[in-house]
């Protein structure tokens, strides 16, 4: 069956590899339970965005009005949002809120909103956010996840809804039964 669906899985843990072996962040071992329920031929694309080089935002809203097509990693960045079917956050929760690296990510969203012919709100209406997150404590979290759904709804983007699992030291998710159950229904719907 053909399945034109992209995934774009944006992994924003800045959690430093604990062996020369790539040893995953909580939230993207999560995830990747959660990705390994796609079918083969829907095309997934990962992006570390701690290790890609996000200039800080301006908000140049008042001043020029508008931004030029974005170079570098950002171009990378915007380009894998356009071609993309469905984004996905992969993101541990840092002080109730999203890691920097992410909100620099979303900040830039503003500017992408401003560049001649791109037309990215209208493009970005089409397609759905999803949320994979960790953190210790499940209530606390909630204020991150809200915020990303406003994020959505902003851009009138599907929300398709928030995986959380219990992290904290490396490896710490595995043995979050529920959150694993979760994981393999999450892309399902
Ligand atoms: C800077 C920083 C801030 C954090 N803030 C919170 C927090 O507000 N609430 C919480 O429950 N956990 C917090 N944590 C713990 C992480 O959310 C948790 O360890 C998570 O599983 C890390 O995910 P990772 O292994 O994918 O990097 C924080 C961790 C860091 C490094």
């Amino acid at each position: 069956m053909n399945d034109s669906r992209h995934f774009l899985f944006l992994v924003a843990s800045t959690r430093e590899a604990a062996d020369a072996g790539g040893h995953l962040g909580n939230t993207e071992w999560l995830a990747q339970q959660a990705a390994a329920t796609l079918p083969a031929n829907v095309t997934q694309t990962w992006l570390h965005l701690a290790r890609m080089n996000q200039p800080p935002f301006v908000d140049r809203r008042h001043t020029t009005g508008q931004y030029p097509m974005p170079e570098g990693d950002l171009k990378t960045l915007l380009e894998a949002t356009l071609a993309a079917t469905d984004i996905v956050f992969v993101t541990p929760v840092y002080w109730y809120s999203l890691p920097a690296p992410l909100k620099t990510y979303l900040d830039h969203w503003s500017a992408w909103m401003r560049v001649p012919g791109v037309d990215f709100k209208e493009r970005m209406s089409t397609k759905r956010l999803h949320l994979i997150s960790t953190s210790g404590d499940r209530s606390k979290a909630q204020p991150m996840i809200d915020s990303v759904k406003l994020c959505a709804d902003f851009l009138a983007m599907p929300f398709a809804g928030a995986l959380w699992g219990k992290g904290g030291p490396p490896d710490a998710v595995h043995g979050d039964a529920d959150a694993i159950a979760a994981a393999r229904q999450f892309f399902a719907a």
